[in-house]
């Protein structure tokens, strides 16, 4: 196969360059962006050489998703990130389309492995198919392996796609086995996700079907990850298309199925199903175990439809989640921003049961870089009503509102400076525990995560305010007790 080394070098050269002129206050604080043009998945997160590496799919030369190349940043605290070259670029036969979303695995070795699907521009049959791909190197350079693609339509069994067949998550078995689980889309079950197993990881075989939409989830899969986590097995993946139903909204989510996993009869047996993220923009999550035991998820703080004409502001466009750490608690898949983040804590302010009712500020509770934890206290009260306002100024504010009556929770960004005619708000269940609900936001600038009792439910959204608006109010319908913790953020 003819490797051409002329496009990766090009695209170093141009985001070295590219990436001096974009200024540290244009971008967020803490949230992943790239050195310049577009990001999209996360890809390849994984702990390799006393760091973290994140590699994601990038187009350096547009604000715009175009051909495919692989981004890399590494960080030892999963909030500062330092640049490295870019990865992979289009160069082969194997990946002349792209080199689309997978994983990286680190070797026995020493070596680092990539796992990536690579878009075949014109297959088989003159239509753009995909295949697996693998790539190797110390964790800065990889080299193509000349097998590639080593995992291809060749190895589907009837009825799934060779079109739709995509974003290999691939792990090390303890049995010195290579595994990968990846998106499919099959004639009658829809979005699927396959198990591949192999010796040495450049020959494959078909395991199995683990999970698939069953007409419920979306029409096809995209970026599975598969792991165990506290006594249950997790499948999480990226339904494209879905069908709007109880929680989960239309279009492009993400989802949690988890069960039980017999790895000797490759038999998912799945029990419950939950959103990842109920937010406007999540997409496309992956994880890493940490060094110290924790499943750690980071996902593209975007989504495909939202993305399309959102305003390009800056030399890059995307970011990253904040990384969140995994756990279940009563059968549900939690969330929390990872501890690292309390290293950004700075200049915190605390008000203990505090009686608000009219829209007030509390001095010192002001700004768009913060990690705030408000507590209500709604046992034994009468309001029924709780509007907390942040990025607020004159004309915009960015609006939580909980109806504690109804459990409910809704997140509003249309004042939050959007010209667009597209989705602004999002219901979510928000229920008192034990007479108390607590939200937890993260603010990074241009972005809020909103982890509601302790990240039983997320939501994440991009919010357009111009960043001069960093008011906070709090509101209820009678009189409410609360409880703030603001911690501000700074590197
Ligand atoms: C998900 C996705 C993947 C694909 C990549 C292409 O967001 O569509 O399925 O590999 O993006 O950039």
């Amino acid at each position: 196969m003819n490797q051409n080394p002329a496009p990766l070098e090009r695209a170093r050269d141009y985001e070295r360059e590219q990436s001096t002129r974009i200024s540290a206050h244009e971008r967020p604080l803490f949230h992943l962006t790239p050195p310049v043009g577009w990001m999209n998945d996360p890809n390849g997160f994984c702990w390799y050489k006393g760091q973290y590496h994140l590699f994601y799919q990038y187009h350096p030369y547009s604000t715009s998703w175009g051909p495919m190349h692989w981004g890399h940043a590494v960080s030892k605290d999963l909030l500062r990130w330092i640049y490295e070259p870019c990865a992979l670029a289009p160069d082969t036969e194997a990946d002349a389309g792209g080199c689309f979303s997978g994983s990286a695995v680190p070797l026995p070795d020493g070596r680092l492995m990539l796992v990536y699907t690579g878009v075949q521009i014109a297959g088989t049959f003159r239509r753009e198919t995909q295949a697996q791909c693998v790539a190797i190197g110390d964790g800065v350079d990889f080299e193509k392996s000349r097998l590639n693609p080593v995992l291809h339509q060749a190895h589907l069994p009837e009825g799934y796609s060779a079109f739709d067949f995509r974003d290999p998550k691939a792990w090390l078995g303890e049995d010195g086995t290579y595994y990968l689980v990846v998106g499919n889309r099959h004639a009658q079950r829809m979005g699927t996700v396959l198990l591949f197993s192999s010796a040495d990881g450049l020959n494959w075989q078909f395991e199995g079907e683990i999970d698939s939409s069953r007409e419920e989830y979306g029409h096809m899969w995209e970026c599975p990850d598969f792991f165990p986590l506290d006594g249950k097995q997790v499948l999480i993946v990226s339904p494209q298309q879905m069908h709007a139903r109880e929680e989960f909204h239309a279009g492009y989510g993400t989802v949690a199925l988890l069960g039980a996993w017999d790895e000797a009869h490759c038999q998912f047996e799945r029990e419950t199903v939950q959103p990842v993220d109920h937010g406007l923009n999540f997409y496309a999550p992956q994880t890493v175990l940490s060094p110290d035991g924790r499943r750690i998820m980071i996902g593209w703080m975007d989504n495909w439809e939202t993305c399309k004409g959102a305003p390009r502001r800056h030399a890059w466009y995307a970011q990253m989640s904040v990384p969140r750490e995994l756990r279940i608690e009563k059968g549900r898949l939690m969330q929390r921003p990872v501890r690292e983040i309390e290293s950004l804590w700075q200049d915190t302010v605390s008000y203990s049961l505090i009686t608000v009712q009219e829209e007030t500020e509390l001095p010192g509770v002001r700004g768009r870089l913060m990690d705030m934890t408000v507590i209500l206290h709604a046992e034994a009260c009468v309001c029924r009503r709780f509007t907390l306002r942040v990025a607020k100024d004159a004309q915009h504010f960015v609006q939580i509102r909980c109806d504690l009556a109804r459990g409910e929770l809704v997140f509003d960004r249309s004042h939050g400076g959007s010209r667009r005619d597209i989705v602004h708000t999002r219901h979510v269940k928000a229920q008192e525990r034990d007479g108390q609900l607590s939200l937890r936001l993260l603010m990074d600038k241009e972005s809020i995560e909103l982890f509601i009792n302790e990240g039983e439910r997320v939501v994440t959204s991009l919010i357009p305010t111009p960043l001069d608006a960093d008011g906070i109010t709090f509101a209820a319908d009678a009189p409410l007790r609360l409880s703030v913790e603001a911690h501000h953020l700074g590197a």
